[in-house]
């Protein structure tokens, strides 16, 4: 019988040698004459495993990791392929107790199939969704979406239902479907790895979507960074179409959907959903003003569904289980799981998805086990570069919408990112002002010049330049841009300045009192009742 290894072709792996060690078992099966079949699949997520080879047995896949090139002689003597002991040996993939632990719905085929196999896709569950969808038509589809809860996974937290109920009433044709796929968030993967280990699924999600709301054109707007998921995606949408589940005539339902692909050239703000609609449709990518909102007028003035991958790429398994499957997961308004992104200074970073409501500790101690310095942990940023630094003492929090929201944290795209002791908190607080000033797209004031002023003024305070007055205008600055900002870039930049401060004032010279008019939700009390009276009676 011919044994079956799997070896990653997720970026992650690749980057970390598996390539070499799929070259490696070929040219070891080559010596030995043996016949092996080589399935690059997509990562289960556990980097500190990568590459993690993995060996198809009668009791499940056996996984050895992390694998180097140097090691794949030594596995075939210990004959890996009969799942036998070796010092890499990490047993029954499924069994590990980081992935057991999790709940994979969105993520349940990634690193189990071959990501560019149709056939493999759907022997695992691939387009029940789809086909569940077409039974139930566009009112039923938009009805099961709503209940289940489902909320944008790109950041804002949006409710997804009544985006798309908004596009299917519209009346105005043709209308778009459009998938974000920029993915800038630091420390954020959850997007690459779907596209580039399942990216039918996301296809799947899409053309519920377009079935929904009577959509006939997709897009994927995809960073130009993420070369390995432009490849995988191209490759699905291409055997999509040569099987009849994208063109035309859609499962022969005599509905036209049409995919493409639109490669962005690297600015953050093109994540924005409207600075995206700007960029595809050719200009610059500038915020336009809402009202009107994409859903009505979107993408060339047509009604828009706008959605995150991982919004997309969840959608299937709704419809295909039904929403009250889906909403069974989670806390108060946040239902469902979520793909957490663990990075940074971790020692077990990856991807976990959990249902939504796991506390801030389970996943940066339990999952991460710690930091990968082996020195103390400080802090850790939830949420991308407009997300709130939060330290130990504020670990119990709940990871869902409303519980990080009460305390000045956004949840953003779930992304999580590990800082040791060595972290000077002055120094972050000061990169988030740099990164907004160098993001921003210039279309308001308080984002443009606010973010250049406030990068000055922490080097001021810093340097004790008439810090406390420094302070004052510092806290006013943050104000202006949090209420001024036309979009989120400018407004929540604060977050991260305003967190850096209240958890960390000895990193800029300043004492909790210096910050006290920083409220345990991070909003600013209102002049006179903190820093000013406090800096008044010294
Ligand atoms: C500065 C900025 C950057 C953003 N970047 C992304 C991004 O990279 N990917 C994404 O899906 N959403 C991003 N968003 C959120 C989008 O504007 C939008 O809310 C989202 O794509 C809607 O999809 P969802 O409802 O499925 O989350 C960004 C928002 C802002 C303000
Ligand atoms: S807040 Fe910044 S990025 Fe957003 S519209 Fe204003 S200038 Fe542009």
């Amino acid at each position: 019988m011919t044994a079956v290894v799997y070896v990653p072709r997720d970026s992650s792996a690749v980057s970390l040698g598996a390539d070499a060690v799929a070259e490696a078992i070929r040219s070891e099966v080559a010596s030995r004459r043996l016949d092996l079949k080589i399935v690059r699949n997509g990562s289960r997520g556990m980097f500190s495993h990568e590459p993690m080879v993995e060996v198809a047995s009668g009791a499940g896949r056996i996984a050895y990791g992390p694998v180097a090139a140097g090691d794949v002689a030594s596995l075939f003597d210990s004959n890996f392929l009969d799942g036998r002991e070796h010092r890499l040996r990490l047993g029954v993939a499924e069994e590990i107790p980081w992935l057991r632990s999790q709940t994979r719905l969105t993520f349940a085929r990634m690193g189990v199939i071959d990501p560019v196999s149709l056939d493999d896709f759907v022997t695992h569950g691939g387009y029940r969704g789809l086909t569940r969808a077409i039974e139930l038509g566009a009112d039923a589809i938009v009805a099961e979406v709503t209940q289940s809860g489902l909320r944008g996974r790109g950041g804002a937290g949006f409710p997804t239902g009544i985006k798309w109920k908004a596009a299917l009433d519209a009346p105005a044709m043709p209308k778009y479907v459009v998938c974000n796929a920029d993915e800038g968030d630091s420390g954020t993967f959850s997007d690459r790895m779907i596209m580039e280990g399942d990216p039918f699924v996301l296809i799947e999600g899409m053309t519920i979507a377009a079935l929904a709301v009577g959509a006939t054109q997709g897009y994927i707007y995809l960073r130009s960074e993420y070369p390995h998921a432009r490849r995988a995606l191209s490759q699905a949408i291409a055997t999509a179409y040569s099987n009849g589940y994208l063109g035309a005539n859609v499962v022969g339902t005599g509905k036209s959907f049409e995919l493409e692909i639109r490669l962005g050239a690297g600015a953050y703000i093109c994540g924005e959903e409207t600075a995206m609609l700007e960029s595809i449709e050719g200009r610059r990518g500038m915020v336009r003003f809402k009202p009107p909102i994409p859903a009505l007028e979107g993408l060339f003035g047509k009604p828009t569904v706008i959605n995150n991958v991982v919004s997309f790429a969840t959608v299937p398994i709704i419809i295909e289980r039904g929403a009250e499957f889906f909403r069974d997961y989670g806390a108060g308004n946040s239902r469902g799981t979520i793909p957490f992104q663990l990075a940074g200074n971790a020692k077990r970073p990856g991807l976990i998805e959990t249902s939504m409501g796991v506390t801030l500790r389970e996943i940066v101690h339990d999952y991460g086990d710690g930091t990968a310095s082996g020195k103390p942990f400080r802090a850790v940023q939830v949420g991308g570069p407009l997300g709130a630094y939060f330290p130990e003492s504020m670990l119990d929090v709940a990871l869902d919408f409303e519980s990080v929201a009460a305390r000045g944290g956004i949840l953003g795209h779930g992304g999580i990112v590990v800082f040791d002791e060595t972290v000077d908190m002055a120094r972050m607080a000061r990169y988030a002002m740099e990164f907004c000033a160098i993001e921003s797209c210039g279309k308001c004031t308080p984002c443009r010049i606010g973010s250049i002023r406030g990068a000055e003024l922490i080097d001021d305070i810093v340097n004790r330049r008439r810090p406390r007055e420094n302070l004052e205008v510092l806290r006013d600055l943050c104000d202006t841009m949090k209420f001024g900002s036309l979009c989120a870039l400018g407004g929540l930049t604060p977050l991260p300045v305003l967190s850096a401060l209240k958890y960390f004032p000895g990193d800029f010279g300043l004492t909790p009192r210096d910050v006290d008019f920083i409220g345990a939700d991070l909003t600013l009390s209102p002049p006179g009742a903190g820093s000013s009276h406090a800096i008044a009676e010294r």
